[in-house]
């Protein structure tokens, strides 16, 4: 694929890491590409970073036809950068166009684009601990007309963001709340493609679990509300009598890329993990005899995070005493040794570009 190149004539400066959230800063560049059912992908473009001229009448703007991917470059000690498992999200971006009627890219071509992407702005991948650079894939419907129909015209498009925590207390353990009223997802929606509406549809349910002090909340199940699913915006894994347990892909969880390496190598350690139904009850229950011994959320942007209470409706309790656990932390420091480069790789999951 043949990527053009405009340099933006207004460069930026990378913030110093304690400045640096998740997701307000970004670098200089921007990679876009359009589609039409004529030409197919074309005109691939690393441009500066800007505003998108759209109509008013595209249909993302109406019917929020897009999908969108996460993933991050870290720069090693030897100071080059490097991607974790990226073909993976390509991948996973391709599942999510398919669930939502958007063209697929080639994947080969998608790789090409982030890695260029990165390199073009390969300044701005901070350097400090627990820093990167965050990595945005998206992919939208632009066609400008009301009518529902399939999809005809679109754009892909990455933007890169230098981030630090997810969290803003760093790797703190998070309190979260069971949700009751809102549903994130059903099996044969679309709880397992990677899509904005996902997401704000998990707006309110986020809200309301703010309000009252809980970092974000645990979903269950959209039929029965009785299994548990996921966090908001991350997937979740327990320890309990000894086993890690973690929900099965059931159809209505996002498939994480984070959550497949932290079973990945829990096995590689002899530890066994259960993919499985895990009613609210069961979690409950161990956590009130003491047999829940650990919890935490996995996510590119959350990484490996403890969760130090949960609640549901008036029950509340702390897990772990509200401290990291020894396996969440083993797991954060293999996971993000192996991310930045300062472990062996043993899986091949990362590539320098
Ligand atoms: C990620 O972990 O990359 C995500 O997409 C989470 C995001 C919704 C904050």
């Amino acid at each position: 694929m043949n990527i053009s190149m405009t340099k933006t004539t207004h460069p930026g400066k990378l913030p110093p890491a304690g400045q640096l959230g998740f997701g307000s800063v970004f670098t200089d560049h921007m990679f876009l590409m359009d589609y039409t059912d004529q030409e197919g992908w074309h005109n691939a473009r690393i441009v500066p970073f800007g505003p998108i001229s759209i109509s008013p009448a595209a249909s993302v703007l109406h019917y929020g036809t897009e999908v969108f991917e996460g993933l991050k470059a870290y720069r090693r000690p030897d100071g080059a950068v490097q991607l974790f498992r990226p073909w993976e999200n390509v991948a996973r971006l391709n599942r999510s166009c398919d669930r939502l009627g958007l063209p697929r890219i080639d994947e080969r071509d998608g790789l090409q684009a982030i890695r260029e992407l990165v390199k073009t702005d390969a300044d701005w991948v901070p350097s400090e601990p627990g820093t990167s650079l965050y990595i945005r894939p998206f992919l939208y419907s632009t066609d400008p007309t009301l009518a529902l129909h399939g999809v005809h015209e679109a754009t892909f498009a990455i933007i890169l963001s230098p981030s630090g925590s997810y969290f803003s207390d760093g790797l703190k353990p998070v309190p979260i709340m069971v949700e009751t009223e809102d549903v994130r997802a059903v099996r044969g929606g679309t709880g397992e493609a990677k899509c904005g509406g996902n997401y704000a549809a998990a707006n309110r349910a986020g809200d309301k679990a703010m309000e009252k002090g809980y970092s974000q909340v645990l979903w269950l199940d959209g039929v029965q509300r009785k299994y548990v699913e996921e966090g908001g915006g991350m997937n979740v894994m327990f320890k309990i009598a000894g086993m890690v347990v973690t929900p099965m892909l059931t159809g209505s969880i996002l498939p994480g890329i984070t959550r497949k390496s932290c079973i990945e190598l829990l096995k590689s350690w002899g530890i066994p993990v259960e993919e499985r139904l895990l009613s609210v009850d069961e979690l409950f229950e161990a956590a009130k005899n003491g047999t829940l011994e650990e919890a935490w959320c996995v996510g590119t942007a959350a990484v490996v995070s403890p969760i130090g209470e949960l609640a549901w409706n008036d029950e509340k309790y702390e897990v772990n005493q509200n401290r990291i656990g020894a396996l969440s932390q083993r797991l954060y420091d293999e996971l993000t040794g192996i991310q930045w480069g300062t472990r062996p790789d043993p899986f091949g999951w990362t590539c320098v570009i």
